[in-house]
């Protein structure tokens, strides 16, 4: 039996540089090994902190797949869902937080961050506490294996090892197993202003983004600080453009560059320029590819639904037996 990876993401709609040159690219490169794989989008837990934007959560899914597609990402090789299609994931929620303690929830990091960025009012919910049980939920349903993700969802897989263990231990049977995280590395990528690029610091280079209006955020782009005149020399490795030649530049051209910006004998917009024309020149293939399938909606919408059919059986085969080991053989249906 082939070993299981499963990952998901919540709908942000619309995904930037980061986010494909990071998490998605490293679900990408699993495509060619030997595993069986599953991805999802995670729109219950796009509710936990945001309720209000509940009627932007299709819109932002599909958008978020389409990228998905566009990047990349096949729909022959990979299972793609959607989470809130899979109704069996809130049942083994349900079931999951019978046995949770509250301490345990109160103890996860992003708990008590998430409270302090984004205030009591959004937080106070009852669900935003359960998060990291629906999302333990998601991954043993399937008994993934691996899931690959960023350093900040560790603490999330380490709850949902601890809990499998609390499971298992509390039936007296081995129904779960615990997963790994699968920690791949990404490049660092900063958003225009030199923070982290991300969609909430409006600082970030979307593949809906045309060349015209990319060329103008790359132009306005932070750069090493200390180049504050062209015969100041600078350190590439701290500036977020040379960041992003590291993706898209060849390795002979990325060293030249370096070599030269320590120098001061490359300027800042010369410097942009070689970036505009090389990233442009990358993403074209996969902008027209979004462009084809934002045409194209309700095929995409079907990808989800077949997916989300595939995902069921596994689901539902799973929930029979933790169904069995709660309640026993003799249970009513
Ligand atoms: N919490 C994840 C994030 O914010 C999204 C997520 C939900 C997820 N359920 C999951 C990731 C299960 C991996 C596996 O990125
Ligand atoms: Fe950054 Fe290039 Fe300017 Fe060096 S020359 S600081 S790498 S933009």
């Amino acid at each position: 039996m082939k070993k299981i990876v499963l990952s998901g993401m919540r709908p942000t709609g619309i995904l930037h540089l980061g986010n494909l040159y990071g998490a998605l690219s490293n679900w990408i490169e699993l495509q060619n090994k030997d595993y069986e794989r599953f991805y999802f989008v995670a729109d219950w837990h796009a509710l936990t902190t945001g309720f209000s934007n509940s009627t932007d959560i299709p819109q932002n899914t599909i958008n978020m797949v389409v990228d998905w597609l566009a990047f990349g990402l096949d729909a022959e090789k990979n299972t793609l869902f959607v989470q809130s299609l899979v109704k069996e994931h809130a049942e083994l929620f349900l079931l999951l937080s019978m046995i949770t303690p509250v301490s345990w929830l109160e103890r996860v990091p992003s708990y008590k961050d998430q409270i302090a960025q984004l205030g009591k009012s959004k937080t106070s919910n009852y669900g935003f506490l359960g998060y990291p049980v629906l999302m333990a939920a998601d991954i043993i349903i399937y008994k993934a294996h691996y899931v690959p993700v960023g350093l900040d969802q560790v603490a999330h897989l380490e709850f949902t090892r601890e809990l499998v263990r609390h499971f298992n231990h509390t039936v007296e049977k081995e129904v779960f197993i615990e997963p790994q995280p699968l920690l791949t590395e990404v490049p660092k990528i900063l958003g225009l202003d030199g923070r982290k690029m991300s969609k909430s610091y409006d600082n970030a280079i979307y593949l809906s983004d045309t060349e015209e209006e990319t060329a103008k955020k790359i132009k306005v782009m932070f750069t090493d600080p200390r180049r504050k005149r062209k015969s100041d020399p600078g350190v590439a490795k701290d500036c977020g453009v040379f960041m992003l030649h590291k993706i898209f530049t060849d390795k002979q051209k990325q060293n030249e560059i370096e070599k030269a910006c320590s120098q001061a004998t490359i300027g800042c917009v010369e410097c942009k320029k070689m970036l505009i024309e090389n990233l442009n020149n990358a993403l074209k293939p996969i902008r027209e590819k979004r462009n084809e399938l934002l045409q194209k909606k309700d095929y995409v919408k079907e990808i989800l639904i077949e997916g989300s059919k595939k995902a069921s059986l596994k689901a539902k085969e799973t929930m029979e037996e933790v169904r069995d080991a709660i309640f026993s053989k003799g249970r009513l249906g």
